[in-house]
């Protein structure tokens, strides 16, 4: 049996082999594309040998499909870059400079990229700068400091990598507000753009990484008509200018009063439709005012300034504008999608 094997695997290098001497030899297109067909074709050897892994016993089964299937690609791979080394008509390139060039494919940015920065820009016009934090956070910044000591119910909201005891992957960007606010005084005017952890079951809407866009003012006088002032004028902006706001009372330990912000559907302009559920408007985000225990946390004092913060969630934005039906798609780098964008 292992000789059966061993013999196998020795036949599919020896094919590898053979087959690189043969697409090195090839001089033209014609030439390759026989090459092509000898170790690839329905025909060849190596086409037999995969055929046949169903009689092999189980464990000869792994070693050789997995041999088989790197030398396919191997074989491939080299035909690949054989060819693009000739020219239209399909012959070896030279160096007559008159024949067209080979235009290398051009990339693009994600459309998650896109979108980000497309919501910096709009911030920037507002007078935000940009910071980012690291996305290993420990326990204080990413709980404790925004109100959430240990025991606290609202951490079970985000269900978290640990990667130590008091070490994890973030669960949102709001740690980044403590990092910055205990690194420099008042007035603070930025944006933290970044990817974020947690323990989900993917599906649909739902994803272990992600990322999002927290917002952070702080200055004397700052009031929630400062924030409702911002996150319209971000509405408008992103979703058109007919777009309205509208706050509903919602808990995050880290502000008071905090908010779920909604945004009129932009499809159906508040009448109803399949993508706001009938109701006229979509959640887009989280926001309030900064809790002052936040404030003591980083050294501030919250009988002198006030501030407002927001988090929001890129994929989801991007979603909606475009509308992709599935978070994973953003993930699968899979070509058809992504270059729709
Ligand atoms: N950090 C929250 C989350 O990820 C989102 C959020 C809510 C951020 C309210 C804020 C805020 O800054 O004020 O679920």
């Amino acid at each position: 049996m292992a000789s059966e094997t061993d013999d196998l695997l020795r036949r599919l290098t020896g094919l590898q082999e053979d087959a690189e001497k043969a697409v090195a030899a090839a001089d033209g297109s014609k030439s390759l594309e026989a090459v092509r067909v000898r170790f690839l074709g329905r025909k060849s050897e190596l086409t037999s040998i995969l055929r046949g892994l169903k009689d092999l016993s189980p464990e000869a089964r792994g070693a050789v499909g997995k041999a088989g299937n790197l030398a396919k690609s191997g074989i491939e791979e080299a035909i690949r870059a054989k060819a693009v080394t000739f020219d239209r008509v399909g012959r070896v390139s030279g160096d007559d400079p008159t024949l067209p060039g080979i235009r290398p494919p051009r990339g693009h940015r994600h459309l998650i990229a896109a979108t980000l920065d497309h919501l910096i820009d709009v911030f920037r016009g507002m007078g935000f700068s940009v910071a980012r934090g690291p996305d290993v956070e420990d326990d204080y910044h990413n709980f404790e400091a925004l109100n959430m000591p240990e025991d606290h119910p609202a951490r079970d909201m985000q269900d978290t990598f640990f990667l130590a005891p008091r070490t994890l992957l973030r669960t949102h960007t709001s740690p980044v507000q403590i990092r910055v606010m205990e690194s420099a005084p008042p007035p603070i005017r930025k944006v933290f753009p970044g990817r974020v952890y947690r323990r989900e079951t993917p599906d649909a809407t739902h994803s272990s990484e992600f990322h999002q866009l927290e917002l952070l003012y702080v200055d004397r006088g700052v009031t929630m008509r400062d924030l409702k002032g911002a996150l319209g004028y971000f509405a408008r902006q992103v979703f058109g200018s007919e777009t309205r706001v509208r706050f509903r009372p919602s808990y995050f330990p880290f502000v008071e009063p905090g908010a779920e912000v909604d945004i009129s559907c932009f499809q159906c302009r508040g009448k109803g439709c399949r993508l706001c559920g009938n109701s006229g408007w979509i959640e887009i985000l989280g926001a309030g005012m900064v809790h002052p225990s936040v404030f003591r946390h980083v050294g501030y004092d919250p009988d002198e300034v006030s501030g407002y913060a927001a988090g929001l969630g890129i994929e989801r934005i991007a979603m909606l504008r475009h509308g992709v039906p599935d978070i994973r798609m953003f993930y699968e780098n899979d070509l058809r999608f992504l270059t729709q964008f």
